[in-house]
């Protein structure tokens, strides 16, 4: 069988399609907020699925939930009514603490599908059909996404774009601008994560607010990076500083499932009944399964405190990259830390960004962390991650950074 001969790397390029540029490491297993190569060697994960495994990997309270959950009730489709669903809207709901409503779905691009959804229904009786988001933003890799994301690069090739899509600077000259008798929406990301870790203007998101209420827009955050609890908040627009600028619908997915897929979209009222039967739906969201998974990681987090948690390692880490060789700003909140670095002199046979260089740099040192753009590298370890582990993540950074040259 040539399942049983080949590499993992043939497997892949024989048989996976090739979308993604991926890291030289095949993982095999993790515990808690380390992971294990096909060989054996263990790395500290400070990527964490990107953001997702919010408290690390094989954490008992998902394990149980789902193993538990498995036995019980898989699936059913939206046909009918679960108790997971209704329990985990209900407890978002609370945590949120802004009357609202949530439909279940599978990934962050969907997610932000029910947004764009939510804001055309918003705008149809008006003929308002247009989203206005950012420049450097990222929205995911859907048709529609590609058009709201504010990055040339995901829409080379994907030509003609989805319509409705217009992308403004994070100033309000610049979004008062992009404005017309069109707009139905803004969508913004409260810290870019993708985009390279940018949290935006406190000022600039109540102006948001302001403009909607005096246009009568829907403001939309994609918190799918950086909501529930990965800033050390539960709303991620809290880390900003601009607390008041409630939106009125948040697109969420990543650390919700703590590893397992799911995403999901929340509608303030009196939008909440906007999609009314019929006009949304999808076979798998909201399943008995991974809600009860979700409900165990958002359980946990405020069981254990981890938002706190989030907040104080994520203090302690940025104090203790500020100002290594190479640095050049150290952005973000809670785990969502993004450190951008100078360019630095490639070693032979060594390519691509600065970032991505460094990232595999890294990664030879035992630490595993996630490139936003060119020059960025992001630590998002799980939202349980440990002081130790922080200085032990610190000690690899130190270590390799004292290695690198800058190129003058
Ligand atoms: C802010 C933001 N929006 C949307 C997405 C897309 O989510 P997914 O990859 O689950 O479709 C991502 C993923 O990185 C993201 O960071």
């Amino acid at each position: 069988m040539p399942t049983q001969s080949a590499t993992t790397l043939e497997l892949y390029q024989r048989n996976v399609i090739p979308s993604y540029g991926r890291l030289p490491l095949t993982l095999a297993r993790g515990a808690g907020v380390r992971v294990w190569d096909e060989n054996g060697r263990a790395y500290l994960d400070f990527a964490a699925g990107i953001a997702a495994c919010s408290l690390g990997h094989a954490p008992a309270a998902l394990q149980k939930a789902l193993a538990e959950q498995a036995a019980t009730l898989l699936h059913t489709s939206n046909l009918f009514y679960t108790r997971p669903q209704g329990e985990l809207a209900a407890l978002l709901n609370q945590l949120i603490d802004i009357p609202g409503k949530i439909f279940f779905c599978n990934s962050g691009g969907e997610a932000n599908e029910g947004l764009y959804k939510l804001a055309r229904k918003h705008g149809s009786a008006h003929g308002r059909y247009e989203i206005i988001t950012l420049e450097n933003s990222f929205h995911g890799r859907t048709l529609a996404g590609i058009a709201a994301t504010g990055q040339k690069k995901v829409k080379i090739g994907f030509e003609p774009l989805v319509s409705g899509f217009v992308h403004a600077m994070p100033t309000l000259e610049s979004v008062q601008s992009a404005l017309s008798e069109r707009t139905a929406a803004i969508l913004v990301e409260p810290l870019q994560g993708e985009g390279g870790v940018r949290p935006l203007d406190p000022a600039f998101l109540r102006g948001l607010r302001d403009l909607c209420n005096a246009h009568g827009l829907l403001l939309l955050y994609d918190e799918i990076q950086c909501g529930l609890g990965r800033t050390g908040h539960w709303c991620g627009w809290h880390a900003t500083g601009a607390a008041e600028a409630i939106p009125d619908g948040i697109s969420w997915a990543k650390g919700l499932g703590g590893g397992v897929p799911i995403g999901a979209f929340w509608a303030r009222e009196p939008y909440a009944d906007l999609l009314g039967p019929g006009t949304h739906a999808t076979t798998f969201g909201g399943s008995p399964l991974i809600c009860t998974a979700a409900l165990a990681v958002l359980n946990t987090i405020v069981e254990q405190d981890l938002l706190t948690n989030a907040r104080e390692r994520g203090a302690q880490l940025i104090d203790a990259v500020k100002g290594l060789p190479l640095v050049r700003d150290v952005r973000g909140a809670g785990l969502l830390i993004g450190i951008e670095i100078a360019d630095f002199a490639p070693a032979e046979n060594e390519s691509g960004t600065p970032a991505l260089r460094l990232t595999r740099r890294l990664i030879e040192a035992g630490l595993l962390v996630a490139p936003a753009g060119e020059k960025t590298i992001r630590l998002l370890p799980p939202l349980n991650v440990s002081a130790q582990e922080c200085e032990e993540a610190a000690e690899i950074l130190r270590g390799v950074l004292a290695l690198v040259k800058p190129v003058v």
